[in-house]
């Protein structure tokens, strides 16, 4: 539970009170401002820096407190308070607001090429009669984050109004909505402009999407479409109860109206000392924004942002590009409704339309059966896209897919692309529930013309899809659990597609870490029947691998060295490699830690499987279930006859171990040890390995090319241990500090 998640609740109340009276009053008024601005900066470090400092009991806590306070005297509750943010009024609807500043819209450069950032760098130059021996002009360079653009009013330092963008001119009240956002600052430090508009994207993360969607997908409800139309859906809903459920997020980058424009207000001389102003203020503002001299570098940026894009945690559509001068702004000021001191620079669409030529269904590790689309192919997202999923039978149903229907396929970072929902025969651009991402999706790069012929009327007569009811690849029967959305084949390892995904699965880096056992030795091995099961692998020989294709006897001798030195493992890999459902890397780790014995958890009962960090009935469930086949323990007692080892230990009370309780953060790169190895070392010995530095980390961990962690470590005056401390600290020496 995150600070805030609270939605009401109140503490004790009797020894919260001063005395009444106007003393007493006053007392609280004061108790009450300490106890938001806290709230505040907890909710800040918690949403925005990503490193919160109390745990989330301690921000209830303080919550319930101020909710109690403020109950007892509410006179004293202002809007800005954090208890404010989720509110659950219906609303009759949204109220135009005309904005006071224009929100502008930015020339899009179409041109996918580094020429799209010489043709505006030019055009500047020409603009500000630069002669060609000027030096370059002074660039901010910053992501186009695809969300929907947002206007907050601050008067007094207080969030008093934020507002859609709309038709630039006007646009709708989303205020009640916008005050549940937790990355928005509801009031501003002292100083601050009297009224100051800060713009900027709201957006929803990638994963908080995901999530958002599998949660409305087990519900069995419609799915969204994208991270942007999730975000616009929320953003206008009428009640922002709803709002409050779907999280959103929220970048800044830019200025509206603010006053008094000079006297006695920041000095912003330019785009880039603005947005650092905008962060000491606390909005949040996108680590990859950078100043870019000249042309070259914005072509550096604009390359460099593309080959980040599918690892950020959020949708970008491409990048901007600003003059960072704000008196060379002012100079070049606007053609029409767009500044000409900027441009957007963009990347391929994560969403284009198709037309599905079968539908074909794939069989999984575990045995689920998902529909997956074959599609004409199509260039999505800076790849071109030939398969997209469909899920499941009952979402594939709800989005009334068919074969020969033209379909929207959205590919967003590393994840499968997916079929999002049909285009509806002859139907034209603007469909799809009022979808702007049809309208995207359909349109070529630079917004006009269909990338694509688009669906003319549906072929008649084409069967709607069925699950089939034997397993396309073993024919064992097709399987579906009640409450269950998924189907599943019953063959388990008997199904080669199972047993080729279980043995991709235990060899894989972070399970036994078998090398050279990759994808098109496993399909030879499976489909040349010469492995059934996994103890299988532990009895190949020379002679059966080295007649397989593309195998000479040398390679064969290095797998057959890759399963011998793999035989020597942990029980948690071991435990992870084997497959059971549910049971992931982190899972694993617990289960191993808290038995310490392999034997000890395949002859646990739930209400033992319980009692481990983490692990829910779901998961206890399906564990127990997994050791209950006869056949799975008859895998695991012949991996261990093969040779399979590993240190069992006494079942650990976690507490005991030497690092528990420590949390650990590594960055850079080691000498000699790489991550993965340097976290389980860390790991065994009880620390916990976190991603970011914070007031609790208690050691970073520093190898060469280390960054901002370490310069974090250092601002908070943190232990930093080079590799020799490393392992100084896990023999239990108290190790020296400051060694990277
Ligand atoms: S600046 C006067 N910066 O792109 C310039 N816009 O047409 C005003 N957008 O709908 C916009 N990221 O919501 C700017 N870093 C960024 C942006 C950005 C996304 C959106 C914005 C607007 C559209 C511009």
């Amino acid at each position: 539970m995150g600070p805030g998640l609270i939605l009401s609740g109140m503490t004790e109340q009797s020894d919260l009170f001063p005395a009444s009276g106007p003393k007493g009053s006053a007392l609280v008024a004061t108790k009450i401002k300490a106890l938001r601005e806290q709230l505040n900066r907890w909710a800040h470090e918690y949403y925005v820096q990503d490193t919160p400092s109390v745990p989330d009991a301690e921000y209830d806590r303080a919550f319930q407190q101020l909710q109690a306070l403020e109950g007892a005297y509410p006179d004293l509750v202002t809007p800005d308070s954090p208890t404010q943010r989720v509110l659950g009024a219906v609303l009759d609807g949204l109220t135009p607001v005309r904005h006071r500043v224009p929100m502008l819209s930015i020339r899009t450069e179409t041109d996918t090429e580094a020429s799209g950032a010489q043709a505006f760098d030019a055009r500047v130059r020409r603009e500000l009669k630069l002669p060609p021996d000027a030096p370059p002009v002074e660039y901010v360079a910053e992501p186009k984050f695809d969300g929907l653009a947002m206007s907050l009013r601050y008067e007094g330092g207080r969030l008093v109004q934020a507002a859609t963008r709309g038709d630039g001119e006007v646009g709708e009240d989303v205020t009640h909505n916008v005050r549940t956002i937790r990355q928005i600052p509801l009031s501003l430090p002292a100083g601050v402009p009297p009224v100051l508009e800060v713009r900027g994207e709201v957006y929803m993360r990638r994963a908080d999407f995901d999530a958002l969607n599998d949660r409305q997908r087990e519900k069995g409800d419609k799915t969204f479409v994208n991270p942007r139309n999730a975000a616009a859906g929320a953003v206008r809903q009428l009640d922002s109860g709803i709002t409050a459920q779907r999280p959103l997020s929220f970048f800044a980058y830019g200025l509206g109206e603010v006053t008094p424009a000079a006297e006695g207000g920041p000095d912003f001389g330019t785009h880039f000392g603005m947005l650092q102003q905008l962060k000491e203020w606390g909005f949040p503002v996108a680590a990859q924004v950078q100043i870019a001299q000249g042309a070259s570098e914005l072509i550096a940026f604009h390359q460099r942002v593309g080959a980040e894009r599918d690892a950020l945690p959020y949708d970008i559509d491409g990048v901007v590009y600003k003059v960072n001068s704000l008196a060379l702004q002012r100079q070049l000021g606007f053609v029409t409704r767009e500044p000409r001191w900027a441009v957007a620079h963009k990347y391929p669409a994560q969403e284009m339309v198709t037309r599905v030529e079968g539908i074909d269904v794939q069989v999984g590790r575990t045995g689920k059966l998902t529909p997956v689309a074959r599609l004409a192919p199509v260039f999505v997202g800076g790849v071109t896209v030939t398969n997209a999923t469909l899920h499941n039978l009952f979402e594939l149903r709800r989005k009334k897919v068919r074969v020969g229907d033209q379909v929207i396929v959205r590919r967003a970072g590393d994840v499968i692309p997916e079929v999002v929902g049909v285009v509806p025969a002859g139907a034209g651009l603007a469909v799809l529930a009022g979808s702007d991402a049809l309208v995207d999706a359909a349109s070529s790069a630079d917004g006009t013309a269909p990338a694509q012929p688009l669906a003319g009327p549906r072929q008649p007569y084409v069967p709607n899809f069925r699950m089939p009811r034997q397993c396309p690849i073993c024919g064992s029967a097709v399987v579906r659990e009640p409450g269950e959305v998924n189907h599943r084949c019953s063959g388990g390892l008997f199904c080669p597609a199972q047993r080729k995904q279980a043995v991709l699965h235990f060899a894989q880096r972070r399970a036994m870490d078998i090398e050279g056992l990759g994808e098109k030795l496993v399909d030879q091995l499976v489909e040349g029947h010469v492995i059934r099961t996994l103890p299988d692998l532990y009895r190949l020989g020379l002679s059966s691998l080295a007649q397989l294709d593309r195998m000479a006897e040398k390679s064969a001798q290095n797998v057959l060295d890759a399963l011998d030195k793999s035989k020597r493992t942990t029980l948690a890999r071991f435990l992870f490699g084997l497959g059971i459902r549910h049971v992931g890397e982190a899972t694993a780790k617990d289960l191993a830690r808290h038995f310490g014995q392999l034997d000890a958890i395949m002859d646990a009962g739930v209400e033992q499987l319980l009692q481990v960090n983490d692990v829910g009935p779901v998961v206890a469930e399906a564990i127990h279930t997994f050791f209950a086949q006869p056949h799975n323990r008859e895998v695991v007692e012949q991996l261990r006859a093969c040779g399979v080892t590993w240190d069992e230990s006494e079942p650990a009370a976690a507490a005991t171990l030497p690092l528990a309780g420590m949390t650990v953060v590594l960055t850079g790169t080691l000498p000699t040890l790489g991550r993965d190895a340097a976290k389980d070392l860390l790991e065994s010995a009880g620390a916990k390995v976190a991603g970011s530095v914070s007031k609790k980390t208690h050691y970073v961990v520093a190898g060469a090319d280390a960054g901002s962690k370490l310069a974090k470590a250092q601002e908070l005056g943190i232990p930093v241990l080079d590799e020799d401390g490393l392992h100084a600290l896990l023999r239990g020496t108290p190790p020296n500090a400051g060694g990277a």
